[in-house]
């Protein structure tokens, strides 16, 4: 026969990629890569995060003109995959994708909502690490939570301020932007000359050039998104150092906007190092190579937020507590950090308990009545501390108050020696790493070298008030 069908010649060439898969025949290029999933399942932001990769490091470059209030960047990702990968996706809400490029090669994007689809030229091979340039640029936005409050990008009289917790990061970069991928940062940031930028880590280099400012923030231990920021605008700033437990000493800075800067706020800003130090004692060694603080005008941030090394203050909430709150949450929340958005209360059950230690050990408070009155408020009784029915109750008090509430019981369980040896060791096990709720509960029993299920039980898991606060 001169000539095959054409329709057989037509079924061949799958047929022939049919058998590779079955064979799992990976061979140059891959045949059989699968896109990643675009969400990574969180229990209560099931679409944050991607799957498929894990990503190493994040160098971002962004300008920003806070008149237009235009941001022009981009965002060069370097991730390992951890399948074959035929595409991926990157979270990112808002903004317009210029291009992109894996490795070099030019990429295809597409984008559904908030989910941007990278599709390589080449596929990529299970374990290969890979490096995502993505250009990108337009008015980044403010996002509001489940729960009302405002997130992602803020714009504020003279510049903006970048914050994430839960989802916002994804306002301003490309990313993987569920806590439990973390990577490190370098974050490039060129505004207007006159104005500073600032972000998480140490400054590396500053310099201004035909009416910019560029500084470059590098911050080389692991960091969740969600603790990433950017604060643009007028800053009074301070710098100091602090040992807090670590090998060589690490530099302080601290930044408050001129109409916050009066003699108490700046009394507060000098007392971080103290507090470090203190809390070093307590939580062990100091997690980061830098320090700081920043605080806002009253009205720019509704709320306190614990952005690594560098958390942030409205003027309004630049206190005593919610210092020592913010701080001992780079220990809770920053090195240690939920695997999911419903472990949280390990972040501010903790920093809640911080600020009762702190209570107990400078103003005569002892920790039991921090509990007590904790107990005695309704609004703690909501829900365990462990179980936020939804995702607009992630940062309600139980998860704060009764999240403490459940420390406390631990501690009284199982005495202060071993309480503390808990508090210290749990942040060390998981330095720079993720942990759960079922982490937390078998890394205390196995301290404490007996079962815990009664504190659980009641105080952990528990629905309603107990009757008795002693039992
Ligand atoms: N984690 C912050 C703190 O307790 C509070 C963040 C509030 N954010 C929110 N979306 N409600 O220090
Ligand atoms: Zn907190």
């Amino acid at each position: 026969p001169r000539t095959r069908p054409r329709a057989l010649l037509a079924r061949s060439a799958p047929a022939v990629a049919a058998l590779l898969l079955l064979a799992g025949c990976s061979g140059a290029g891959g045949v059989d890569g699968t896109p990643g999933s675009a969400g990574l399942r969180d229990p209560y932001f099931p679409k944050l995060g991607n799957g498929g990769y894990d990503v190493q490091h994040y160098a971002l470059k962004l300008a920003y003109d806070p008149k237009t209030r235009r941001l022009d960047a981009t965002a060069e990702i370097t991730a390992t995959a951890t399948q074959n990968l035929s595409a991926f996706n990157l979270d990112l809400s808002g903004l317009t994708v210029r291009d992109a490029a894996v490795d070099g090669a030019r990429a295809a994007v597409s984008r559904a909502g908030k989910e941007l689809t990278v599709r390589p030229r080449d596929e990529i091979d299970k374990d290969a690490v890979f490096r995502t340039t993505v250009a990108y640029s337009g008015v980044p936005e403010t996002i509001t939570d489940p729960d009302g409050s405002e997130e992602g990008w803020l714009p504020t009289a003279d510049g903006a301020l970048a914050v994430g917790e839960p989802t916002g990061s994804m306002a301003w970069f490309p990313g993987n932007h569920h806590p439990s991928d973390k990577a490190t940062y370098e974050i490039t940031l060129t505004v207007p000359a006159g104005l500073k930028a600032l972000s998480n880590g140490r400054l590396v280099s500053e310099r201004t050039e035909k009416g910019r400012t560029t500084a470059v923030w590098s911050a080389p231990e692991p960091m969740a998104s969600y603790v990433a920021t950017v604060a643009i605008g007028r800053y009074t700033t301070g710098t100091a150092k602090v040992r807090a437990g670590t090998a060589a000493d690490v530099p302080v800075l601290t930044a408050v906007d001129p109409s916050a800067a009066d003699a108490e706020t700046a009394a507060l800003a000098a007392r971080v190092p103290e507090i470090l130090d203190w809390q070093a004692e307590n939580f062990g060694p100091y997690p980061f190579s830098a320090a700081g603080a920043i605080v806002e005008r009253p009205g720019d941030l509704g709320y306190a937020l614990e952005t690594q090394t560098r958390p942030l203050f409205p003027r309004t909430a630049f206190d005593t507590p919610t210092l020592v709150h913010e701080l001992a949450h780079q220990w809770y929340g920053d090195s240690v950090t939920p695997k999911s958005w419903r472990d949280m209360w390990l972040n501010e059950g903790f920093a809640t308990y911080a600020e009762w230690l702190y209570a107990e050990d400078f103003e005569d408070t002892p920790a039991q009545e921090s509990f007590d009155e904790a107990f005695d408020d309704d609004s703690n009784w909501a829900f365990p501390p462990a179980d936020p029915p939804s995702a607009e109750n992630i940062s309600d008090a139980p998860v704060y108050g009764r999240g403490a509430m459940v420390l406390h019981k631990l501690r009284q369980t199982v005495g202060d020696e071993t309480f503390y040896e808990i508090l210290r060791g749990w942040p060390a096990k998981y330095r720079y790493a993720n942990a759960s709720t079922d982490d937390f509960t078998a890394y205390a029993e196995s301290v404490a070298g007996e079962d815990l299920d009664e504190v659980w039980d009641v105080w952990l898991y528990g629905n309603g008030r107990p009757t008795d606060p002693e039992g």
